[in-house]
């Protein structure tokens, strides 16, 4: 049966969520062109940029899903749409980084592009209030955000395995992974599995050559060329 786009439950800053008429396991994403930075503080419209992400995270979760990483995303429906499945976000922002660039780069004074030793995995509290906030695994267990070590240590092997085979995709495209954003969320049946996007809102995505960015820092940091840069990720990402 078709789905049908029921009524709008939240609206995000990249996305409104809709729920599927009929079917309560479904939500219905629609990408939005808004951009935003620094909680919202620095916003833009650029026409293209939802359907160009929803292209990238589209391609992003059909490649995961053939290398066995389950996801929320089950199908995408024209220029902005996708129809997932329904599960209770977990709060956490879960990065991953490769090279040492934005927040946590300025945190230790240390040159963005510096290179790790070995990826790291980093939380953050998902709490627009306090601007998403370096949560320790200490502290999520003591605020009882996630209940056992074992879920953190579960998503840390999760992410560093979607890690490993989105730094090869890049590289394959010729860009290089510097670190992204995970989040992720509880199905009904308390799997804990991938959800919102994956895209180079969510990404630091280098020029392997140049070290060009080609990802959201050229709106942060006002580069110009934004959604030139998401176009070329998407065109490199087809061409793989
Ligand atoms: P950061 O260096 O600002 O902590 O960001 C690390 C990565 O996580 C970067 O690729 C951007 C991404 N990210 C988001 O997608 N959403 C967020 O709210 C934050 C803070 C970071």
């Amino acid at each position: 049966m078709e789905n049908k786009k029921g009524s709008l439950l939240y609206e995000g800053k990249a996305k409104k969520v809709f729920a599927v008429e009929n079917d309560d396991s479904l939500v219905w994403l629609e990408f939005k062109d808004s951009l935003t930075a620094y909680n919202a503080q620095k916003k833009a419209e650029m026409e293209e940029k939802g359907t160009i992400n929803l292209k990238i995270a589209t391609f992003i979760f059909e490649y995961l899903k053939s290398n066995a990483v389950e996801s929320h995303w089950l199908k995408t429906f024209g220029e902005r749409d996708m129809v997932c499945k329904k599960v209770e976000i977990i709060p956490l922002e879960v990065v991953v980084r490769n090279t040492l660039a934005g927040s946590t780069a300025k945190k230790f004074a240390i040159e963005e592009g510096t290179p790790l030793k070995a990826p790291l995995v980093e939380f953050y509290y998902k709490k627009d209030e306090l601007n998403d906030p370096f949560i320790s695994d200490d502290q999520i267990l003591a605020l009882n955000i996630c209940k056992e070590q074992q879920t953190l240590d579960q998503l840390k092997k999760e992410a560093l395995r979607v890690n490993v085979l989105l730094k090869d995709l890049f590289a394959k495209a010729k860009i290089d992974l510097i670190d992204f954003k995970l989040e992720f969320g509880r199905t009904p049946e308390g799997d804990i599995i991938l959800s919102d996007e994956i895209s180079p809102d969510s990404c630091r995505l280098w020029d392997v050559n140049s070290q060009e960015k080609m990802d959201k820092d050229r709106f942060r940091r006002d580069l110009g060329g934004v959604i030139e840069a998401y176009k070329e990720v998407l065109r490199r990402l087809l061409e793989v």
